[in-house]
């Protein structure tokens, strides 16, 4: 153990240098390693672990030496304070591994050779929103026909668990388990190896990150297990490949057969996600795991805000998922609809927003001077009685009329609210929450007020009164009327599930939008699925309202988020993954994204709730290339392919140093050509965003290269259409493709002109380049901002 010693001598000397550094409180960081300098000095693939354990022995042996000479007293007590705590060593997905270090070890950690950086530990969130959802494949055709269907694939779960004796994963008829299936079924509370079967074949918790930062989970209150207690989790599992369940509803909505995208794909739950959020550290480790498990794809609908790639934990684990042709589909976040929040950016990622299906489940709203307003829900019951509407002052404890008007807990005067309807705005708290606070002080219904920024956004929730929201031109109307009238009333009807929707699909406002803040060369999100009003599987601990006073069991919720239409995108993947082994994940996404279409079910573009209705549609910083369409991704002619070399290209482009780029890639020793012709644009994506200076006067030209390999038909002719963003002339060179045989690949330039006068700083302008043969039509979509 030569490099041991050698390092502690280093180690040593650091820390006498550093007398004046204290003990102080520790926290998890994840140590980002140079995967080529540790094997140059351990020479051996399967020693990273000890190799790990010995750089903290040297720490914790160099930090007792400091304290020492400190002449600390309380050594014992010091020294299980200062012992580095080995939480995961992550060798898969990137290279390097997580401790509970105080800031000496952490000085002490710089001197190690290989060390690239320790970022800290974070809690990250499920997308989630409350809503319902819907999309429609046919059951023995085209990528549900048996052969297809038949076809091995395995999707990994990153969330909150899973509900393992659920229905949806039941695996009646499965054939055994693959042998190149390496995961396992942990136990842990309430969980043991027998919860797995054919269908969910591995499930294993990670904590331990989790519970650096909140103490030890309380296992009389959760499952410290793959077991899930939230729901969100064996939502999305059976979402992406729950198996069929005929009679599926929620209280009798949306009733009709429950079916994952891929339903007879393999489920492999990694629970990363706990009651107060997901560790960073954990979501690392299970991403790890999930790859040497042998997953196929990776689904996860969680995030945080975006951040450089570098820094990013989830884009650096799938970066080393997708080098081993794992694709990950992530949520793109439910922050919308305010520009520029859009999460889970990198390029390698498959970004998904949300939109609304052709499914509603409404609701009527009749005020006492005749209006009548439509709303949803998923309250199922009478209807409310024509009842005395209060809001805000009306309703208040003394004190307490703006948090009223949110009826947040403890706000309302039972005196005043007792028998009657109240109007609640949105935020703050739980929609749900406010439902109970409502019952709580003796009222009989509720109505969930708009504001203009939520739109005409309309959330189904299972209430626990009789309660609807209600949309902001609404909302707007009853405000005014509930503070102006002198006896205002109102009463609420359930009317159930209702289908046709003929505006359908529509962006639902609270899916997050581009621009990306931080890799603005490439348009996210990259396409939309259903995300409103999805049911799914639930456990049936685990109340429809999340409220723990509800003591309603369900086996299916319907709920809303971009967590929701992430496992739509993961399935569908998973689908085209079986019928074309050999594509890539970049390939698999090119396919969904250029086949994505544009326009709903009228034939006008996709709209966007956040805005007023149909005056609006909604543009690619919204819904991307458009709404995923599975059969046709099936074929899509052509494909935009990219292979971790040009991963790293983009990376270089982007003036990422070389200890940048290593923790991205897992070390080595990646050379950016010094060429400098390497531009962002010029990653082959299958989308085009441009960049033009808002202050220029001048004439700005900019182009991008692209490579496209015919998958097709062998002898297939394109030609170029392209719509033009206002005020940018487009060029493509060459204005015809003629291919002679699948796999055959052939370049093109566009080149995009723009300026004569100085444009609005963040303005943009959107336009399309797409390729048409006789069979084909592949669609890119293109954003030029002003920056
Ligand atoms: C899991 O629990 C079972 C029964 O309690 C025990 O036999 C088995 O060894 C345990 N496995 C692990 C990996 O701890
Ligand atoms: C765990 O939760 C239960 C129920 O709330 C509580 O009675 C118990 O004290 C908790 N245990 C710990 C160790 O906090
Ligand atoms: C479907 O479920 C409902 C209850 O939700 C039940 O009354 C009905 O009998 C079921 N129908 C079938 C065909 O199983
Ligand atoms: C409300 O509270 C204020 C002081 O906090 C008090 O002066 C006032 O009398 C109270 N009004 C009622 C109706 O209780
Ligand atoms: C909706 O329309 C009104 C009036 O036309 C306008 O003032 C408002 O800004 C619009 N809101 C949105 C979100 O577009
Ligand atoms: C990278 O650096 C080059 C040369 O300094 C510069 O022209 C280019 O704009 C930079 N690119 C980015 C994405 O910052
Ligand atoms: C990195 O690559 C360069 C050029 O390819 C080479 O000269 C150098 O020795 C390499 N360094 C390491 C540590 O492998
Ligand atoms: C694209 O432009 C580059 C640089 O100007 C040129 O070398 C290349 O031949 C062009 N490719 C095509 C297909 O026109």
């Amino acid at each position: 153990m030569i490099f041991k010693t050698l390092m502690l001598l280093v180690l040593t000397m650091m820390i006498v240098t550093n007398k004046s550094i204290a003990v102080m409180e520790k926290q998890t960081y994840i140590i980002y390693m140079d995967k080529t300098k540790i094997k140059s000095s351990v020479h051996s693939q399967d020693i990273t672990k000890p190799w790990y354990e010995s750089v903290l022995d040297s720490i914790t042996q160099a930090s007792s030496k400091l304290e020492q000479e400190d002449g600390e007293e309380e050594q014992e007590q010091e020294q299980t304070s200062s012992n580095p705590d080995l939480l995961y060593v992550y060798e898969t997905t990137m290279f390097g591994f997580s401790a509970h270090l105080s800031p000496t070890h952490l000085k002490s950690l710089n001197q190690i050779e290989g060390f690239l950086t320790a970022i800290p530990d974070e809690l990250l969130h499920l997308h989630t929103t409350y809503t319902p959802h819907f999309l429609g494949l046919s059951k023995g055709k085209g990528l549900w026909s048996e052969t297809n269907l038949a076809s091995d694939v395995i999707i990994g779960v990153l969330d909150s668990g899973i509900w393992p004796e659920h229905m949806s994963f039941r695996d009646t008829g499965m054939s055994p388990v693959p042998s190149r299936w390496k995961g396992v079924c942990e136990n842990g509370t309430q969980f043991s190896s027998e919860n797995c079967n054919k269908k969910l074949i591995g499930a294993r918790a990670f904590f331990k990150g989790y519970e650096k930062v909140t103490g030890k989970i309380n296992e009389t209150v959760d499952y410290r297990s793959p077991r899930d207690s939230e729901g969100h989790g064996t939502h999305t599992s059976s979402t992406a490949a729950g198996a069929l369940v005929d009679n599926a509803s929620l209280f009798g909505l949306a009733k009709g057969r429950a079916a994952g995208m891929r339903y007879t794909s393999r489920i492999a739950a990694y629970k990363v996600c706990w009651p107060l959020g997901c560790a960073n550290s954990d979501i690392i480790a299970a991403a790890d795991k999930a790859i040497a498990d042998g997953v196929d794809i990776l689904s996860l609908s969680l995030g945080g805000s975006a951040k450089p790639y570098y820094s990013d934990s989830i884009a650096i684990a799938s970066f080393g998922a997708i080098a081993k042709g794992v694709l990950v589909s992530c949520s793109a976040g439910n922050s919308g609809p305010s520009k520029s929040n859009v999460g889970n950016v990198a390029p390698w990622l498959m970004t998904v927003a949300a939109s609304y299906t052709d499914r509603s489940l409404l609701t009527k709203v009749k005020l006492g001077n005749g209006q009548v307003f439509k709303g949803s829900s998923l309250y199922k019951g009478k209807p409310t009685k024509q009842l005395l509407v209060v809001y805000g002052k009306s309703a208040a404890n003394n004190g307490s009329e703006r948090l009223a008007q949110y009826c947040i807990r403890g706000s309302l005067d039972p005196k005043l609210v007792k028998g009657k309807m109240v109007a609640c705005e949105r935020g703050i708290s739980g929609r749900t929450q406010k439902g109970e606070e409502v019952k709580m002080a003796g009222g009989l219904g509720m109505i969930l007020l708009n504001t203009e920024s939520q739109g005409e956004e309309l959330f189904a929730d299972a209430h626990i009164l009789p309660a609807t929201s209600i949309g902001f031109s609404a909302s707007k109307i009853i405000r005014s009327y509930v503070l102006t009238d002198k006896n205002p009333t109102a009463s609420i009807s359930f009317i159930g599930t209702v289908y046709g929707d003929s505006n359908a699909p529509t962006m639902a406002a609270f899916s997050s939008r581009g621009p990306s803040l931080v890799g603005p060369d490439v348009i996210k999100p990259d396409l939309t699925a259903p995300g409103v009003n999805i049911l799914a599987a639930w456990p049936p601990k685990t109340s429809p309202s999340s409220l723990k006073s509800d003591k309603r069991s369900v086996l299916f919720n319907i709920v809303s988020g971009t967590s929701m239409s992430c496992p739509h995108v993961t399935g569908i993947a998973a689908l085209l993954k079986s019928k074309h082994k050999d594509w890539s994940p970049a390939a698999i996404k090119s396919a969904l994204m250029t086949t994505a279409y544009i326009l709903n079910h009228r034939g006008r573009p996709i709209g966007d709730i956040s805005s007023n209705r149909t005056s609006e549609m909604a543009n690619p910083f919204a819904l991307g290339s458009g709404h995923v369409d599975p059969e046709r991704a099936s074929n899509p002619g052509l494909v935009y392919d990219i292979n971790t070399q040009d991963y790293l290209s983009y990376l270089c482009s982007l003036n990422y140093t070389s200890s940048q780029i290593a923790l991205l890639s897992g070390g080595g020793n990646h050379t950016c050509s010094s060429d400098g012709g390497l531009q962002p644009g010029d990653l082959n994506y299958p989308s085009f965003a441009v960049l033009f200076s808002s202050r220029s006067t001048k004439k700005a030209s900019v182009t991008y290269k692209r490579l496209v390999t015919n998958v097709g038909y062998p002898k297939s002719n394109y030609a170029v259409k392209v719509e033009k963003p206002m005020g940018v002339s487009v060029t493509v060179e060459p204005k015809n493709l003629n291919f002679g045989k699948v796999g055959e690949k052939l370049s093109y330039n566009v080149t995009f002109v723009a300026g004569g006068r100085a444009r609005a700083s963040g303005s943009s302008s959107f336009g399309s380049l797409i390729w048409v043969s006789w069979h084909y039509t592949v669609r890119s979509p293109i954003a030029v901002t002003w920056q």
